[in-house]
């Protein structure tokens, strides 16, 4: 496992790199999820799979820029499933951009995931890297290296709330949820980057992002193996909780396909038992 956030923070440089150097402009090509590929999706891709194809305990990698499994290594242990640039259509007005990791051990849905990490691209390279045996960890990079910087712990409760998904699109409940979080005095932060938003929140103690189904887009738009479980792991080892719209623990999920949506909920206790309540789903 330690080969595999070595080479993590060594992509996480020269991703970054990327972000600095390369054109923004749009490729002639479209995702899975029918998006359109920046020249860069496709750049940050190439370079983790190539950071990761020599490494004999990675199985395999599912990335959001590729349409299914690529196979690396048939006697590998661990498949990495990863969004290479999230938030990549933030990076042309120079917003905080990210890449996210999920590494499972076997079959892949929520319950194998043994590891997760995410670098935020912003104003310093940040990294957090989360296993079952600790909180995550917080690292910067200095001159190319990381700098652990602390453990993240969540408070009960936090301030911040950023609500993903087209308002017009929300049902009545989930807008009623928002709105009542801001008459408590919860303040917006929404960038549009999950990674920056779920960040801000983890570091500032606490808070709710949430990216719920919507009239246009029933099972949300965040997807489950490389965004949604990752991210549900970090909140659990933090200390907070990941759910779905019935309530569900994100970790429970079991995606039938690789590029499959899930409408999700992350945030400290407080809020999240305010979200199952307000969703009529409270145990
Ligand atoms: P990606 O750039 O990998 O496609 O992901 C963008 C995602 C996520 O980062 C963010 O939370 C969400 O899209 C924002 O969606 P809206 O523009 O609908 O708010
Ligand atoms: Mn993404
Ligand atoms: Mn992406």
């Amino acid at each position: 496992m330690l080969s595999i956030f070595d080479t993590i923070k060594k992509v996480a440089i020269k991703i970054d790199h990327a972000i600095k150097t390369e054109d923004l402009g749009y490729s002639d090509s479209e995702n899975t999820s029918g998006e359109e590929q920046l020249k860069l999706d496709v750049k940050c891709d190439y370079i983790i799979e190539q950071a990761f194809k020599d490494i004999s305990i990675v199985k395999a990698l599912v990335s959001e820029e590729k349409e299914g499994v690529l196979v690396l290594h048939d006697d590998g242990k661990y498949t990495i499933c990863y969004d290479p640039l999230d938030g990549s259509s933030l990076a042309d007005v120079n917003l905080s951009v990210g890449t996210i990791f999920g590494i499972y051990e076997g079959e892949l849905k929520g319950e194998n995931l043994v590891a997760a990490a995410y670098v935020v691209y912003g104003p310093r390279i940040e990294l957090l890297l989360a296993t079952k045996e600790e909180t995550p960890l917080h690292y910067r990079a200095n001159e190319g290296l990381f700098d652990f910087i602390k453990e993240i712990k969540l408070e009960e409760k936090g301030k911040l709330n950023a609500p993903g998904g087209t308002q017009q699109n929300w049902s009545g409940h989930h807008k009623t949820f928002v709105d009542d979080l801001f008459a408590e005095g919860y303040r917006l932060r929404y960038s549009g980057g999950m990674v920056p938003d779920l960040h801000q929140i983890l570091l500032k103690g606490g808070g709710i992002f949430s990216y719920p189904g919507t009239s246009d887009k029933p099972d949300g738009k965040l997807r489950q193996l490389f965004e949604v479980i990752p991210f549900a792991f970090m909140f659990e080892q933090a200390g907070g909780q990941a759910v779905n719209d019935k309530g569900m623990r994100l970790m429970e999920l079991i995606p039938a396909h690789p590029h499959d949506t899930s409408p999700c909920f992350f945030g400290s206790n407080y809020e999240i038992n305010a979200l199952k309540e307000a969703y009529g789903v409270k145990a």
